[in-house]
């Protein structure tokens, strides 16, 4: 399994051949300016929530691509009234995919879209595939609901917001963490806007502090699970 950074909450995975994007906010963000949406492959494109800081480029790289958007039923179902292809999930679903098991989460957010349509509750993901088990917390403040997640899944690597503001802060990811079971955490959803920038070095210390293993990748780069 390779995931790749894309700027703010944004991801590539590739798995079992396959190619997911999650929550691609990529064209607008200036400091994504080198990675190109019309390069994307994609046969999936995870949505976490309704915010424009999770869609903006989720139709852009549909329509070129055909990739199935999977997401919660009001999400899933307004891409579909467009001409999407989508596959709705709900929380505490599973779906077989040929990439893996993907389960939707609970997340402890809003989630509207920027045009006022209701885009139902905000989740998050985890991926069984390939021996490598992800939680992709999506937007979220900390939640004793993240205890559930380890009870089923043994996890190799959380991806958790952590620039505060809108979202958990460092401290409380790393009480996340605790609560998934998983010391590998890649940290997102920071530095974008003026209201989420962090300090990197203090940030990595922290979790080190604690014996966890905090990843925060350029964008556009790469780790291999
Ligand atoms: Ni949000
Ligand atoms: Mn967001």
């Amino acid at each position: 399994m390779k995931i790749t950074f894309y700027g703010h909450a944004s991801l590539g995975i590739e798995v079992s051949g396959k190619h997911i994007i999650v929550d691609p906010y990529i064209s607008a963000n200036p400091k994504a300016s080198h990675i190109d949406i019309n390069t994307l492959k994609a046969d999936y494109i995870l949505v976490t929530h309704a915010h424009g800081d999770h869609i903006l480029d989720v139709e852009a790289i549909a329509k070129r691509t055909n990739a199935v958007i999977v997401s919660n039923a009001e999400i899933a179902g307004y891409y579909s009234q467009k001409g999407f292809q989508s596959h709705p999930v709900n929380h505490g679903g599973s779906w077989n995919f040929d990439f893996g098991k993907l389960k939707y989460v609970n997340a402890i957010h809003s989630s509207s879209f920027p045009d006022g349509s209701y885009g139902g509750n905000p989740g998050g993901f985890v991926i069984e595939g390939e021996h490598k088990n992800v939680y992709i917390a999506g937007d979220t403040a900390l939640t004793m609901d993240m205890k559930l997640i380890s009870m089923r899944t043994k996890l190799d690597l959380a991806i958790l917001p952590i620039g505060d503001n809108f979202t958990m802060d460092v401290e409380d990811a790393i009480i996340a963490s605790d609560f998934v079971d998983c010391d590998k955490i890649l940290g997102y959803h920071y530095d974008t806007f003026g209201y989420i920038e962090i300090d990197h070095e203090a940030a990595i210390r922290k979790f080190f502090d604690k014996g966890k293993d905090l990843m925060l990748l350029e964008i556009g780069s790469s780790i291999d699970l």
